[in-house]
Formats: C-alpha cells, sequence, structure tokens
C-alpha cells in the first residue's frame, strides 16, 4: 500500500512507521517540516526499509501543508490511507491560537489535501482526553460545546468532527489514545511531554529541594489518590494504528486505552521509588492548606492536574473487535511494565532495581 503519514517524526510516528515499513509492500510518504530529522529517521532501519521511505518538507499550518503543485499532481491517485498524527500535544491555555493553528487548521488542510490527492481512507490520530470533563469515555463524537479541561481537548473535539465532516470524500475512522508511555518492552520513548513532561518537572523540583538540604521535609502534591492514570505503551498504540488499512471500519472510533490502569498513587509510588524522591506525598484534591514550596510543586505540575484529579473510565469495544483475529493482545499491563518503563524515562539503570 501506499500510505501518506504526519507526525513521522514524533513520539507516536516515530512508531508507527517502522512498523508500517515491516511489510515489505508498503510505500510510506512522509510529510515533516524538519528534513534532518526526517532524514536521520530514515537512516536509522535497514536499506530495504529507506528506500520505501518518501519525504516531503511541508507544514501542516499552510494550505495543502505548503506542498508544490509539481509534488500534489506526482501524488495524486497514488495514496490508499492517510494517518494524520501531527499535532501540537501541550495543555497550556495560552497556547490556544498555536493550539488551534497545529491541531484544528492543521487537520483542515490535510483533509482538504487528501481530497485532492483522492486518497481512499483517512485515518485521524485523536485523544481519549476529548471526554473533557465526563467521567466515562465513549466510542462516539463528542458534542463541541462540551467542557474541555484545555484548548487541547477541545481543538481534537473539533477536529475529530472536522473529520467526520469529510466521510462523503473517502472513509475515515477515529484513532483516541490514552496516555503513551515508552515501549512496553524496552521502556523507550522518545518523548518531552505528557507523564515525561510531568516527570521531568518533578526531577527538577527534587534538584531544586536537595540544594537545600532539609531532610524529612515533606512536600505534599495534589492527586485524586485513587484516580487513574491511563497509560497505553506506543508499540501498542503502533501497532493497532498498523492494522487499520486491513481492519478499521469506516466512520468508526477505536479507543486505544488501558483497561486496567495504574492508580494515581501506585503511580506517584513508582515516580518517587525511580526518583529516589521519598520526601513526595501525595494528598487528595481537597483545601489541604500548602506552604510556599508545594504551591511552586503543584504549579511545576499544573497543567497535567487535571490528568491526576478524577478516575476515568474508557469504552473500547470497537478496538477490541479491530485486534480480534490477528496478532496484537488486548492491553494488560503489570505493574513491572510500568515501572520499568518509568525507570527508563528516568534513565535508571535495571540492575539497580529496588
Ligand atoms: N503523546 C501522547 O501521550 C498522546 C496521547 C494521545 C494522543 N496523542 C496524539 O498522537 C499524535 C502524535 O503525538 P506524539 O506524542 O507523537 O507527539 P510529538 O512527539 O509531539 O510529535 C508531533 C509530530 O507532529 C509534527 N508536527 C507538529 N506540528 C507540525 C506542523 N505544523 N507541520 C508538520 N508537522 C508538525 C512534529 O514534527 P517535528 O518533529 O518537526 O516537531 C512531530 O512529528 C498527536 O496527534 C497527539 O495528539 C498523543
Amino acid at each position: 500500500m501506499n500510505l501518506f503519514l504526519t507526525g513521522a517524526t514524533g513520539f507516536l510516528g516515530g512508531k508507527l512507521i517502522k512498523n508500517l515499513l515491516q511489510d515489505k509492500q508498503n510505500e510510506v510518504f512522509i510529510i515533516v517540516r524538519n528534513v534532518v530529522k526526517a532524514e536521520t529517521l530514515r537512516d536509522s532501519f535497514a536499506p530495504s526499509e529507506q528506500r520505501r521511505v518518501h519525504i516531503f518538507q511541508g507544514d501542516i499550518t499552510s494550505p495543502m501543508a505548503g506542498l508544490s503543485s509539481d509534488d500534489i499532481e506526482w501524488l495524486t491517485g497514488k495514496i490508499d490511507a492517510v494517518y494524520h498524527l501531527a499535532a501540537l500535544v501541550k495543555f497550556d491555555q495560552d497556547l490556544r491560537d498555536e493550539l488551534f493553528a497545529a491541531n484544528y487548521e492543521g487537520t483542515k488542510h490535510i483533509l482538504e489535501l487528501a481530497t485532492e490527492l483522492n486518497a481512499r481512507k483517512f485515518y485521524y490520530v485523536s485523544t481519549a482526553y476529548t471526554v473533557g470533563t465526563l467521567q466515562h469515555g465513549v466510542e462516539e463524537l463528542y458534542p463541541t460545546d462540551g467542557t474541555f479541561n484545555n484548548p487541547y481537548e477541545e481543538s481534537k473535539v473539533k477536529s475529530e468532527h472536522l473529520v467526520s465532516s469529510y466521510r462523503d470524500q473517502m472513509e475515515v475512522s477515529i484513532f483516541r489514545p490514552a496516555i503513551i508511555v515508552g515501549d512496553s518492552k524496552t521502556g523507550e520513548a522518545d518523548s518531552q511531554f505528557t507523564l515525561y513532561g510531568f516527570m521531568r518537572a518533578l526531577s527538577v523540583f527534587k534538584r531544586k529541594t536537595a540544594r537545600k538540604n532539609i531532610e524529612n521535609r515533606k512536600y505534599r502534591l495534589l492527586a485524586a489518590k485513587n484516580g487513574t492514570s491511563n497509560l497505553v505503551p506506543v508499540d501498542y498504540v503502533a501497532d493497532i494504528l498498523s492494522l487499520a488499512p486491513q481492519k478499521a471500519e469506516k466512520d468508526k472510533i477505536y479507543h486505544i486505552t488501558n483497561p486496567n490502569p495504574p492508580t494515581n498513587a501506585e503511580l506517584l509510588q513508582m515516580l518517587k521509588d525511580a526518583l529516589e524522591f521519598q520526601n513526595l506525598s501525595v494528598v487528595e484534591c481537597s483545601d489541604e492548606h500548602l506552604d510556599e514550596e508545594e504551591i511552586r510543586l503543584n504549579s511545576l505540575i499544573d497543567v497535567f492536574k487535571v490528568y491526576l484529579a478524577g478516575d476515568l473510565s474508557f469504552d473500547d469495544g470497537n478496538t477490541q473487535e479491530l485486534i480480534r483475529g490477528t496478532d496484537v493482545r488486548h492491553l494488560a499491563m503489570p505493574e513491572e511494565t510500568v515501572k520499568m518503563i518509568i525507570r527508563a524515562g528516568y534513565k535508571v539503570p535495571e540492575k539497580s532495581k529496588i
């Protein structure tokens, strides 16, 4: 198949392209902002795979992603399916304009491009957190006037509706991963955001407090202890996306979520262990009176807090149906795997495991 990808130089895209190239029949066409980064990625593949990667420079915030009319003409009629992954994955309120430019306008430009290229299928990678402030996620579109925790979620909900409005032009399916973390076998993760942004913030805080050298000082972190953190390994997400051309049904939404996620208390204990920062304690999001240092700690992780505040659950019946009869097993992520992924994220050698 001829597959067109945006976001190939990202965390998920890097894993997905590798998967797609394993099928020798696949040619992959990628649109990237940074050609050098894309060439480095391509050079990491086997020579027979490198020949099947075709790099185009572009930017999804421009109409037709900035492709030249020659490129568009050359690609027209060749593309079987488009995977649209490129996005700005940040949760800050003050990035609203940038988030809508990349995530909403960017999706519009890729839909227009896919239509121009006569692509037959379109796979949009959204997020399970389009659920917004609801407690239970369903594999259906949510209203665009719902309540959202941040402009990232809102931009993704609105983009899903936009994608769905193209269903007469091509077959569209939407995939909604939860919080993507490292590989379930190696822990490897090429990400600075979501869980990794949170981990980095804790690490920075630990470094700063270590300088003050106050023993037995506890720092309270606000979270819903029994709430869950819905972590999914990047290889599971990429494996499911790779099945899309054969198995995805049009107009369907697929949750790529963890049916048995760790609680926030468990996750934070694992983070404390990996970071060797036992002075951290977790308290319920209540009216605890925090001191100045604790306020600083909690503000460092402010953008992630909504994801530690509740106990969400997600239907994933469509995904279970999609993987039925394939080599991909429904996700079961034991505590040991989560620990290994966290340790790999902090680059703690496995031999020094507690
Ligand atoms: N990470 C998660 O936990 C998570 C969870 C649920 C859903 N998702 C969704 O999964 C998708 C991939 O996420 P990720 O974690 O792989 O993100 P990522 O590592 O930040 O990668 C984002 C990709 O999008 C590209 N991109 C961003 N803006 C672009 C632009 N204007 N033009 C062209 N390319 C642009 C980036 O290119 P550069 O290399 O040039 O920066 C990069 O390849 C996103 O749609 C995200 O919303 C992610």
